[in-house]
Parts: C-alpha cells; structure tokens; sequence
C-alpha cells in the first residue's frame, strides 16, 4: 500500500517532482504519509515544542502588499503602536511566565526614529529579563547595517517571509514599484545570516495563481538558502485588499488548510533539524489548525501575548483567532492544545534550530 510515499520517504534526496507529489496527496495516502512524519519526527527531534511570546506592537506600515490588511493604503484600518512600557510589560509576562523568548513584530518602517526605538527597546528587555529572554524580530526589510545594530543590542532571530520564492507571483501579489522588489529581500535574507541571525523565512499557501509545482520550488528553495526557521500558513482574503478581486480563482479553504499541512510535513521531511512554526493563520481555518501542525512536523508555536485592547487591530487577514483573549488565557490555552497534541512544552528554552549549529 502507498509505495510511491514510502518509497519517497525512505530516499535521501528529494526532488521536485518527489515533494510535488507529496504536497498534493489528498484522502489516505495522505493519512499515511502524515502519520509516518509525526512517527519519525517524533523519534528524530523528540517531542519539545517551543513558546514565543508575540508581541504585535504597531501595525502602521510603508509597504503596500496586495494580500494584506495592514497595508498602507488600506484607510478602514485603524492604527495603533504600544508604548514602550507596555512592550516591556509584555516581556516581562513572557519572561515570568517561562516562555523563553520572544518575538517583536510590527509594520514595517525605516526611519532612522524607528531604527533607534527598537535598539533601544532591545537593550531594556535584556536588562529587565537578566540578559535570559530570547528575542526573535520581524520588521520587515532593513539595511545591513540596522540588522547589526539591532542584533549588537540583543536580537538573535529574524523572521522575514519570502512569502513566494517564484519572481513572477512575487510581483502578482506586490507593487512593482522600487519599494516592493523580490531580489532586495532575498538580499535581506542573506545579509541577516552573514550578520550572525538564526534566520526565519516562509510563504503563504494558496495564494491566487499558484501551483503544486510553486510551493515545490519554495521548499527548495528553504534548501538552498539553507534557512533555520520558517513559518508558512494558508492564504487568508480579506475584504478590504486588492488580492480580494482574485477571489473566485482561490481553492477552498479546507484545501488550503490541507496544503498547508502537507507543506509542513513535506518540510520536516526535507529539513529535519530547523524549527518550523505552527502558523496562527491556520486557526483561523480549523479551531484544531495549530494542534494539526504540531502533530505533522511543526515544533514551534507562538501564543498572543499583545495587549488585548490592540490585538483586533493588527488583523493582516480576518478571522483571526485570539483577538479576545488576554495573554494568561492564552498560554492556559495552548498548554492544553500542545498536550492534546500529544506534545510537551519546552519552557525556559530558547529552543534554538538545531540546524544553525551545524551550518555555523
Ligand atoms: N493571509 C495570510 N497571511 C497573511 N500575511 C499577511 N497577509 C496575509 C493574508 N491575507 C502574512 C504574511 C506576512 C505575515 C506577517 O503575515 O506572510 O509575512
Ligand atoms: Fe489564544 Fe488559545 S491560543 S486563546
């Protein structure tokens, strides 16, 4: 039974063709190689998975991308940015409630106010968490130059999705205009490596006009930029963007959902040791989404810890899960969830991807 799966999982190296298969299994073959993942994964990587305290601290942003509701241009959304002190608060919850790191992510901006704010933010956490807090950022595309500052002042994770590693997508889904241009962020991504990040990139799944042979080539391209950490999750429309025109061309969001899924076991298969993120967005599909990623390859989860009154703002997609909640009933939560899973928390761990080791 299922030969063309077994024998996919038993090879050493996988090509396209392999992992377009894989992707796009579908009813108990899919059952199958799903449940072969979590057993292997299980063996290989153990069964820690990871909290990052996420704070969503300003959702204004200079970028203008077609998908998503923070966009500049989008005038029904309403603007926040968390002071300081509640940040810090944030942090500390993070810290006090074992978490072990953190992650900061905002809209993106460059101004050289910005720039300075978050050196200086990074610099506090470290003083108010004796130096142990992890802190992972996500603010987007910087000089090499502002990622050494930030990481001289405590950053040691970047997160930056590729959010499609095929040129042509990248700019039906971007402006093209010099403020949105494919290749400045797959330079971001290298310069964060050379700079010394453990560094996080991913994709959207299912996104209008892409392809089973697409989403291939993305986690080749995980491959071959050798990257430690991702965090993919489906294609959510939202109303009030202009990617919502293309929304009779979507598959269905169950469909996406399973994709994402498969893309996440596919991953584990393709790269054992780098940490892979279970995706909020895929919550906003089934209530059990996050609890489905753990299971099949995902070993990293990241529980809401922004001010409540702020979260149903930064709403990139609608539908998103957790705008009610406050921080504790979150991390109560996911306890549950990450036990249900049949998986343990691994508090007090930076939980670092094991594979930034072995390439540095
Ligand atoms: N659906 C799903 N994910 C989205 N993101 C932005 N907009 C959407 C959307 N409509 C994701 C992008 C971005 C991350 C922070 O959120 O991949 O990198
Ligand atoms: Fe936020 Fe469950 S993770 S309420």
């Amino acid at each position: 039974m299922f030969g063309k799966t077994t024998h996919i999982i038993q090879k050493n190296t996988l090509t396209k063709d392999d992992l377009t298969y894989l992707i796009s299994l579908k009813g108990d073959e899919r059952d199958y190689f799903l449940k072969k993942i979590g057993e292997n994964y299980v063996q290989t990587l153990g069964k820690k998975v990871f909290f990052r305290g996420l704070v969503e601290f300003s959702n204004y942003c200079t970028k203008d991308c077609l998908y998503c509701g923070i966009r500049k241009s989008n005038q029904s959304s309403d603007r926040y940015d968390i002071d300081d002190d509640e940040i810090l608060k944030a942090a500390k919850f993070a810290y006090t409630n074992n978490y072990g790191s953190i992650v900061l992510q905002s809209g993106e901006r460059n101004d050289p106010i910005f720039i300075k704010r978050i050196t200086n933010l990074l610099k506090k956490i470290k003083d108010i968490t004796d130096g142990k807090l992890g802190i992972t950022i996500s603010l987007g595309e910087q000089t090499e130059e502002t990622y050494q500052a930030w990481f001289e002042a405590g950053a040691h994770r970047y997160l930056l999705r590729i959010e499609t590693s095929n040129e042509e997508l990248y700019y039906k889904i971007h402006p093209k205009d010099t403020n949105h241009n494919f290749q400045n962020r797959i330079n971001c991504l290298k310069s964060l490596q050379k700079v010394g990040y453990q560094t996080g990139t991913g994709v959207m799944i299912g996104l209008p006009f892409q392809t089973y042979e697409e989403l291939a080539d993305d986690l080749l391209f995980f491959q071959d930029i050798d990257i430690d950490m991702i965090g993919m999750g489906p294609f959510i429309e939202h109303t009030e963007t202009p990617l919502y025109q293309h929304k009779d061309k979507l598959w269905s969001l169950q469909r996406r959902f399973d994709v994402t899924i498969n893309m996440i076991a596919s991953l584990r298969l393709l790269m054992p040791d780098i940490n892979i993120a279970a995706a909020t967005a895929l919550q906003a599909i089934d209530p059990m989404g996050r609890e489905k990623a753990l299971k099949y390859g995902a070993n990293v989860i990241m529980p809401n810890i922004t001010p409540t009154i702020h979260r149903k703002d930064y709403t990139l997609y609608e539908n998103k899960p957790c705008t009610d909640e406050g921080a504790e009933d979150c991390s109560n939560c996911l306890n549950i969830r990450v036990e249900m899973a049949d998986r343990e928390v691994g508090y007090s761990e930076w939980g670092d991807s094991k594979h930034f080791f072995s390439r540095t």
